[in-house]
């Protein structure tokens, strides 16, 4: 989502307005503003592009001075007029990026004390909440104070109060906000594009802190009350460095992005020191998963490479059988379908043509199904039976990479749920798989340091025509979406393959200088693995590892060798992924291809 806030001498409206369309890359599915016109607040919002809440704002409200705006990519509850920001209660109007965990016990502890909700979101209890400690007479700050220390979960959040008619202010924990600082007037957004043409001085939170800002000056606090000193920073990013967060492509910015995407995935879907999840998320009860026999894992393109992987995961923790296909395939093929089976329908955009029609080919022979999808109130959330998102945000590269990864934890969590269910497992195996799960944001952070060593890699390889990518168990399919990823963007012919079926053709093409990629795990597919790369070595392949072991063999055999410090070898699959879209990244930057939008290919293929 993003955020925009005004205030000052201008027309805080059209500032707003001009501000969303800078943030519109961010999310699109709804858009709205509030501002103070004559002490009291006004809001107009809708669903769609941010055009269409411009053609709905009327003349007179560009008299205000003051305004915050809001465009959204829905988290909770699907993209409507009601749903979209700012949300109001009383005297108080206000616009969220983030997720809050606790939201339902909060509204549910609201309602009883008669507050009226109007949407579905977790943002409209911030709104009550504030509005309920500053009728208690706390002033706006300690309301928002207390408010926000009873919130579980990520926001930035921009508040507007019409009994504080010359203030906004803002708080922040785990999702940007940034202040552009400006004589006799202040801008307060989710990106530094929202202002970057008005003002180049900007101030960035950090999570616990609250910034109170009038046209004339600013100061911020933690969440105690307590004051800070800060100094902004001149950015000297252009406009469209800025719309990448300072990074030059979608797909770097999408990459680094990776450790909160999968953060903002596990968040109020894991509860590890009970050892449990929350089964609601999947809108499939605790007794619908205890009695599935069968899964079917089906999608395109890098979501088929997360089924594949999901594939392994789920027959090892939940031990149910499953069967992956292409999207493609899938709904050609004459299915007896087992009775008991769930039909799981992977996708980003929630829109791919191929995996809608096999979606629907389920569900015509009466097969549960479930769609993971990135995109809310998408298609194929709104057909299957029940939906788990990923809340990677918008992806916008075409090549598919935070998506992917947060598909990986989406089936990692689902194969918890059904093992559970099942009695498969003891509690404590299970706590510990949950335990592991929350070290993948860190460890992807860690992950992402190798960025250098991969760029000097890239430049070692670029000119290479051909790749092989090998990997047995769970890293086969990484594999597979490692030289996906590098064939998509780079044009470099690539292709992945189990290290176990190497011999039966693709070594016939390795000569020397080959660049072959291996994916391996410090676990009991390793001592097999080398063997492979052995077999490399000894035609003079060049061999670039990646692992989580340290096994001095492996490095000396290994040409090129990145260490990824790593979890459990399902959780590896995500770590291990990273230096491949690095790889790829920076392999076709030095072959000066259009990263963000390869020739050829589509965000979203809707056509069969
Ligand atoms: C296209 C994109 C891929 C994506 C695939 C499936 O081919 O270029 O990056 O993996 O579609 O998309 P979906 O939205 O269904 O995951």
């Amino acid at each position: 989502c993003g955020i925009i806030g005004y205030i000052g001498d201008k027309n805080a409206i059209q500032i707003v307005l001009d501000g969303l369309k800078k943030l519109e890359y961010r999310g699109y599915d709804s858009a709205g503003i509030a501002c103070l016109l004559n002490g009291k607040i006004k809001t107009v919002k809708c669903k769609g592009k941010i055009k269409n809440l411009e053609s709905l704002v009327d003349d007179s409200l560009k008299q205000s001075k003051i305004a915050i705006g809001h465009t959204r990519w829905a988290t909770h509850g699907k993209p409507s007029d009601e749903n979209a920001h700012p949300h109001c209660s009383g005297s108080i109007a206000l616009v969220h990026n983030g997720i809050i965990e606790n939201y339902a016990e909060i509204k549910k502890e609201l309602q009883t004390e008669g507050y009226k909700f109007v949407s579905q979101t977790d943002t409209e209890v911030i709104a009550h909440l504030i509005r309920k400690y500053r009728e208690n007479n706390l002033s706006l700050e300690d309301s928002i104070r207390k408010a926000v220390s009873r919130l579980r979960g990520s926001y930035a959040i921009v508040i507007m109060d019409d009994k504080e008619p010359d203030k906004l202010i803002g708080v922040r924990m785990e999702s940007p906000l940034v202040v552009g600082i400006s004589d006799g007037e202040k801008f307060i957004a989710s990106d530094v594009p929202a202002f970057l043409n008005h003002c180049n001085k900007a101030l960035f939170l950090e999570d616990g802190e609250m910034i109170v800002l009038n046209k004339e000056g600013f100061r911020v606090y933690n969440l105690e009350g307590k004051e800070k000193k800060k100094t902004p920073i001149t950015i000297t990013w252009t406009a469209s460095m800025a719309e990448k967060g300072g990074f030059k492509h979608f797909m770097l910015k999408e990459i680094y992005e990776q450790p909160r995407a999968l953060s903002d995935t596990i968040r109020g879907r894991v509860l590890s020191d009970q050892g449990k999840i929350v089964f609601e998320e999947f809108g499939l009860t605790r007794d619908e998963m205890r009695r599935i026999e069968k899964i079917y894992l089906v999608a395109c393109g890098t979501s088929y490479h997360a089924c594949l992987i999901g594939e392994y995961i789920i027959e090892n923790i939940a031990q149910i059988p499953v069967e992956v296909d292409i999207a493609s395939e899938f709904r050609y093929r004459n299915i007896p379908f087992e009775k008991n089976s769930l039909f799981v329908a992977i996708t980003q955009s929630g829109e791919t043509a191929d995996t809608l029609a096999a979606l629907r080919y389920a569900k015509k022979f009466g097969v549960k199904t479930l769609s993971i999808c990135n995109v809310l109130g998408s298609t194929a959330s709104r057909e299957a039976d029940a939906v788990f998102y990923t809340h990677s945000g918008p992806e916008i590269g075409v090549a598919s990479t935070k998506a992917f990864t947060c598909q990986i934890v989406a089936l990692y969590i689902l194969s918890i749920g059904l093992s559970i269910a099942k009695g498969v497992f003891p509690k404590i195996f299970i706590k510990n798989l949950l335990e592991e799960l929350l070290l993948l944001p860190r460890m992807a952070e860690e992950t992402l340091l190798l960025d250098k060593k991969i760029q000097l890699l890239a430049k070692e390889v670029y000119r290479k025509p051909n790749f092989l990518y090998l990997g047995r168990g769970v890293n086969y399919p990484v594999a597979l979406e490692g030289a996906l990823k590098l064939k998509e963007i780079s044009y470099i012919h690539a292709e992945g393959y189990a290290a176990g079926e190497m011999k039966h053709g693709p070594i016939a093409l390795v000569e020397e200088g080959f660049p072959v990629v291996f994916i391996a795990s410090d676990d009991l597919y390793l001592e097999k693995t080398i063997s492979n790369i052995e077999e490399i070595k000894a035609r003079d392949g060049f061999i670039i590892t990646i692992s989580s072991s340290k096994e001095e063999k492996l490095k000396k055999l290994s040409d090129r060798f990145i260490y990824v410090e790593g979890i459990n070898s399902y959780l590896n699959t995500v770590l291990f992924s990273i230096p491949l879209q690095l790889l790829a990244y920076h392999v076709a930057l030095l072959r000066g291809c259009d990263v963000d939008q390869p020739r050829n290919l589509a965000k979203s293929v809707t056509v069969e």
